[in-house]
């Protein structure tokens, strides 16, 4: 029975997800604890209403899981009985400009939960860490990542990722941890800080600025909406297999020149874009990524056999939703984009 969940990177994109999820949707009926240092990419203001919805059900906590001693010291204090580990560094990009951080947050950080979970074995149930399908390195035209799948990471974010699920699976092994891990495709959704591909062409598309594509734009990606993955997770940790990894996608592959198109489309479409050029006229090759990989594709037989998860929404459905959400919040995009919300953070947590 998980009923005091330590959630790391709550305030991120689909930390913010879940615990909205978990606490609202699922059948999850106990306190959630969200340790996040609100970097660039968290920002409390993404769980606003959920403090007034659930009262004591939701604690915040700003704290770095670099710190070890704090760490100890929170598994002291809440003794949660389980953990849901999302805080990372997430974004390839800015690993190439500044492996040191992901090394940091990914790595270091990880180490510290684990040895605060080891420390506190007799009340941690479960220890779930929220990985990645990059980890496996890049497909040709053909094939599927497997669970089995042998680790190619090619950017420091994936290699800093890869590290830290050996290190899960390693306490598995050697202190009998009971961990489980996901390695997930990509995700988009409501909340996505827009240096990620889909909320950055939505919000350049809307503002008539340049669509960067970077190499040839046939770069393939798995998409997910971020529910699902929130629905997986939470699958997985009620009835995954302890020392289990399972693969988590949503069997929607796409060149990154066609999602660009189809944001495109969707936008063209919009009352307020009549009388306008095609958003498409605004596509722009650039220089690739160095260390690009090419395609990534997610079997998620395991998970949908073993435990009945499947995907709900559709990509056309999810897409169309994703827009719906970024046009409706243009005081949060705002807020987000200039780093007003670093202010806001400052006046609700006094940092
Ligand atoms: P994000 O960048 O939106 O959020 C990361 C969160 O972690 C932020 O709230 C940030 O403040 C927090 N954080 C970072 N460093 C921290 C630290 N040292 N201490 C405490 N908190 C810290 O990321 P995301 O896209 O929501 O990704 C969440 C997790 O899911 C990551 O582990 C990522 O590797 C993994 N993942 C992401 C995707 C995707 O498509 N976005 C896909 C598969 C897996
Ligand atoms: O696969 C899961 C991973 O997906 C997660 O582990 C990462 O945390 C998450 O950031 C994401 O990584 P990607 O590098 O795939 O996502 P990103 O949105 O940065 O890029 C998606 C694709 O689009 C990739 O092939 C690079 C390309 N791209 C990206 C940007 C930001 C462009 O062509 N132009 C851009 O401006």
């Amino acid at each position: 029975m998980m009923e005091n969940m330590l959630v790391t990177g709550g305030c991120g994109f689909i930390g913010s997800n879940f615990i909205r999820y978990l606490l609202g949707e699922s059948d999850f009926e106990g306190r959630v604890i969200n340790v996040d240092s609100l970097t660039y990419a968290g920002n409390p203001e993404n769980l606003k209403e959920i403090k007034e919805k659930f009262g004591d059900r939701y604690v915040f906590v700003k704290a770095d899981i670099c710190d070890r001693e704090r760490m100890d010291g929170l598994f002291d204090e809440y003794h949660p009985d389980s953990v849901c580990h999302f805080a990372a560094e997430s974004h390839v990009d800015r690993s190439i400009v500044s492996p040191g951080a992901f090394i940091q947050a990914n790595i270091v950080g990880t180490f510290n939960l684990l040895e605060a979970s080891r420390n506190h074995q007799a009340q941690v149930e479960l220890f779930h860490h929220i990985s990645t399908d990059e980890v496996f390195g890049s497909l040709g035209k053909e094939g599927l990542f497997m669970e089995a799948t042998p680790y190619q990471p090619n950017s420091p974010y994936s290699a800093s990722k890869a590290s830290s699920d050996h290190l899960v699976r390693a306490y598995h092994e050697t202190y009998g941890l009971p961990i489980t891990i996901s390695n997930c495709s990509n995700n988009y959704g409501p909340y996505q800080f827009p240096e990620k591909l889909i909320p950055l062409v939505i919000l350049n598309a809307m503002e008539d600025k340049p669509l960067p594509i970077y190499g040839d734009g046939l770069n393939v990606r798995d998409w997910l909406y971020v529910l699902d993955h929130c629905t997986a997770v939470w699958t997985i940790m009620k009835s995954g297999g302890r020392g289990e990894t399972y693969n988590v996608g949503g069997n929607h592959e796409m060149e990154n020149i066609r999602i660009v198109e189809t944001i495109c489309d969707l936008i063209d479409d919009l009352p307020a874009m009549k009388g306008k050029p095609s958003r498409r006229t605004l596509i722009t090759y650039v220089k690739d990524r160095p260390g690009h990989d090419r395609r990534y594709a997610i079997d998620s037989t395991k998970l949908q056999r073993d435990l009945g998860w499947m995907p709900e929404e559709s990509f056309q459905s999810g897409i169309e939703k994703t827009l719906a959400w970024y046009l409706e919040h243009s005081s949060w995009i705002e807020r987000v984009r200039s780093g007003a919300y670093q202010d806001w953070i400052r006046e609700q947590y006094e940092v």
